[in-house]
């Protein structure tokens, strides 16, 4: 029998109108212009509405592969959402966009590991759809980073945006799709990108929202320095152990937190310019959006065969990389 590989057979997104550009940040803080752009890559980010939550984009994301694929919902097995800023606490995002997109048929919970949300989903609905027990398995990675951002800090502010990006999985017979992945984490990293209250460890007091400790903290520096090693680490192993060059990879698919992360990772693997995608530049760091928000604007330049590395870093710590043949021409 056929190996059963799981292969990405459709895409879809969602982007909020709203614009939020390095000047309209100069005028909140003390930044510009050209430290976002050289320090980042980053111009403009995009800003959901107030009072929308982040199942919002997550539901437009995958209307659009159903729409455009012309999938049945009843025949969606399962919709995993990984996100760091779910609706709300208790209840997964997920069932709610499975209902919502009239996938009453399918069973959903959200996934939680920040930036590599996307890349621990793919490899939880390719172990699904490889054991043969689902066929199709909708991934949404999405956030609302807005609604955990201080726009007074400038360390945090300048990065984000809000998005979401959405893939359907299915069984593949002809070898392609997800081929090998290589996923860690370390929790000693926790203190560095983190929302200290909120959780069970710190619930949310009146002195904790005054002490802004509901915002998201990071240190710059120090995820800096980690995301560049060990994205960079994860990438290498993998081409290593798939026996693949630089010349074998078409495409270089990393998650987009800063355009200084991704070049470093790049030229760890000898992958020139031209083969390495971004986005980064309109949307910022949508945390579990970004690598499906890539495929999306990069699904007509992808061919049946290509080779792709993924690769993503964040809190956590959490990183990987991930090797997969595409699998259709648009
Ligand atoms: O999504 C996964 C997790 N997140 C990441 O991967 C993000 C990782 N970190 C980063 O991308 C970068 O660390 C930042 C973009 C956040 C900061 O860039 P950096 O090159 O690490 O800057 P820095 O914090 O070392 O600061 C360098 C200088 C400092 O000034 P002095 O001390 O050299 O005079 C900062 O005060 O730049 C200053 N600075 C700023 N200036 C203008 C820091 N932030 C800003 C700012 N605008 N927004």
């Amino acid at each position: 029998m056929k190996k059963i590989h799981a292969s990405i057979s459709a895409v879809g997104s969602y982007l909020p109108e709203q614009t939020l550009s390095n000047s309209d940040l100069e005028k909140m803080v003390d930044t510009n212009d050209e430290w976002i752009t050289i320090r980042t890559g980053i111009k403009e980010r995009r800003i959901l509405k107030k009072g929308l939550g982040v199942s919002f984009m997550a539901i437009n994301a995958a209307k659009s592969i159903i729409e455009k694929k012309k999938v049945n919902p009843l025949d969606i097995d399962m919709v995993i959402v990984a996100t760091i800023t779910p609706d709300m606490h208790a209840t997964a995002t997920a069932a709610y966009v499975a209902s919502e997109i009239g996938a009453n048929n399918a069973f959903g919970y959200d996934l939680s590991a920040a930036c590599s949300g996307f890349l621990f989903g793919m490899s939880t609905a390719s172990a699904f759809i490889e054991s043969g027990r689902y066929k199709k398995i909708l991934l949404i990675g999405a956030d609302k980073m807005s609604s955990i951002v201080d726009y007074s800090d400038r360390n945090t502010c300048i990065i984000f945006g809000d998005g979401a990006g959405a893939v359907l999985l299915e069984p593949n017979l002809e070898g392609l799709g997800v081929q090998d992945e290589y996923l860690r984490s370390d929790g000693i990293g926790r203190d560095f990108l983190r929302i200290e209250s909120g959780g069970s460890q710190m619930p949310t007091s009146l002195e904790t929202v005054k002490n802004k400790k509901h915002f998201i903290y990071q240190d710059g520096k120090n995820v800096f320095k980690h995301a560049v090693s060990n994205m960079a680490d994860a990438s290498e192993e993998i081409m290593k152990r798939n026996n693949l060059t630089n010349f074998d990879v078409n495409y270089l698919i990393a998650h987009q937190a800063n355009k200084r992360i991704i070049d470093a990772t790049a030229n760890r693997m000898g992958i020139v310019d031209k083969k390495v995608l971004m986005n980064i530049e309109r949307y910022g760091n949508t945390t579990a959006a970004t690598i499906p928000l890539i495929l999306s604007d990069y699904e007509s330049k992808l061919k049946k065969n290509d080779k792709i590395i993924f690769a993503a870093f964040g809190a956590g710590f959490t990183w990987g990389a991930m090797y997969l043949k595409w699998g259709y021409n648009s």
